[in-house]
């Protein structure tokens, strides 16, 4: 099994918005899915405003770079 993310922690108030650098493979896009509820986390806990995240749900978007979805 790859670990792609371990020990991460943090918290991201309303009015905040968080950039996440990292060179590639250290675990940003995983990080996202996981946030997106597209993957389930392995351990530990994802919340949105005190709720745990049980999979994609309207309050989240994700542009994923893969896609060709981004401008230019
Ligand atoms: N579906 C998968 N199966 C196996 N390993 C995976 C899978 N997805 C990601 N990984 C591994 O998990 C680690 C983190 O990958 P991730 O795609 O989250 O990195 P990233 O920071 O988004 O990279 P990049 O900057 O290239 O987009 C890498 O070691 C990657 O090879
Ligand atoms: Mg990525």
């Amino acid at each position: 099994m790859v670990s792609a993310v371990e020990d991460i922690s943090l918290r991201i108030n309303k009015t905040e918005r968080l950039v996440l650098l990292g060179p590639s493979g250290c675990g940003k896009s995983s990080i996202l899915k996981a946030v997106a509820g597209f993957i389930p986390a392995a351990s530990g806990q994802i919340l949105i405003e005190g709720r745990a995240i049980k999979g994609p749900g309207a309050d989240r978007i994700v542009v994923f770079q893969e896609f060709d979805q981004l401008l230019p």
